[in-house]
């Protein structure tokens, strides 16, 4: 999850208490990966420590690739039965908290809902290869879409310093130097697990074309059954204008997290260059994977 939209700052584990609302927070560099300066590394160090509980839910992803929109309807699916009501990651130290999230997330009771962006060899242990009962659910989207997205989501949040300009953005996603890396390493790092019962992968284009049976799916592997009803309620609360509706009311970060929310808005930036690389990488990375999105 990314952070940051002015209205609140980060702690950084030692000096950043005092870090201006509105100035960008220096990025942290971890093992080769960038992460937003909302990310200190040792809270990255500290997941290597940080456990995971049999009735734990955690929802995992790229950036932008639609983590909110799923942290919303597994809340709804479980009845708003998890401690957290709003996302939280254990590698953040949220702005205005006094204490780094894992902290948080230890002393949380059960059952939680967490999500995380991290990819899986930084993950805690329990999550990149379970042993618990754990539920994890990792969200995809195609990867011209994230693009597009980060992008946007760049310029709006002040804890970050505004791209250049799309030509270089896009560039820079494409080569992974980007926060949290290399999109496709990332992605392929969790597809690894597709056959681990532990996951569920769910894809962004798969919740547009068919929402219905996509929450359907979500609450079978949470083992919860939903009655006709329930089912409605998930479907018209968790819509795209209702999500609009409920963030832009949020005080915090989440105000800027929903945009178009529509499959192919890449075609509206990408030029038939840079649409090319994209190509050219994305078969390259995902040969043999068995991985493959819709783009439009
Ligand atoms: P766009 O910027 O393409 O519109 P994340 O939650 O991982 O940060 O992802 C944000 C993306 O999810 C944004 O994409 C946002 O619009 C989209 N999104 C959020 N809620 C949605 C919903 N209910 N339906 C469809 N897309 C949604």
């Amino acid at each position: 999850m990314d952070f940051g939209n002015g209205t609140f700052y980060a702690f950084k584990m030692t000096s950043s208490q005092q870090h201006p609302l509105s100035e960008p927070l220096p990025r942290t560099e971890y093992q080769g990966i960038l992460f937003p300066g909302i990310v200190p590394k040792e809270n990255l160090q500290a997941m290597e420590t940080f456990e995971i509980r049999d009735d734990d839910v955690v929802i995992v992803s790229y950036p932008k690739s639609g983590i909110n929109w799923m942290f919303e309807i597994v809340h709804n699916v479980l009845g708003g039965k998890s401690e957290n009501s709003s996302p939280v990651g254990p590698e953040f130290w949220p702005p205005g908290r006094q204490q780094p999230s894992y902290i948080q997330l230890r002393e949380t009771p059960s059952p939680r809902l967490m999500v995380t962006h991290l990819p899986t060899q930084l993950a805690p242990p329990g999550l990149a290869n379970p042993t618990t009962e754990v539920k994890v659910i990792v969200v995809l989207r195609n990867p011209k879409d994230v693009c597009v997205s980060s992008y946007y989501f760049r310029q709006k949040n002040r804890l970050e310093k505004t791209p250049e300009s799309w030509e270089q953005f896009s560039k820079d996603f494409l080569d992974g130097k980007v926060q949290y890396g290399d999109y496709f390493d990332h992605v392929l790092g969790w597809w690894q697990k597709q056959d681990d019962p532990h996951f569920l992968f769910v894809k962004y284009e798969d919740m547009k074309k068919d929402f219905r049976s996509s929450v359907k799916t979500i609450a079978a592997f949470l083992e919860k059954e939903l009655t006709d009803e329930d089912l409605a309620r998930v479907l018209t609360n968790r819509s795209l204008e209702s999500m609009r509706k409920k963030l832009a009311e949020s005080d915090d970060w989440r105000k800027i997290i929903v945009r178009k929310g529509i499959v192919g808005d890449w075609k509206n930036h990408f030029s038939a260059e840079e649409s090319a690389r994209f190509d050219q990488k994305y078969r390259e990375k995902m040969a043999g994977s068995g991985l493959e999105f819709e783009f439009e």
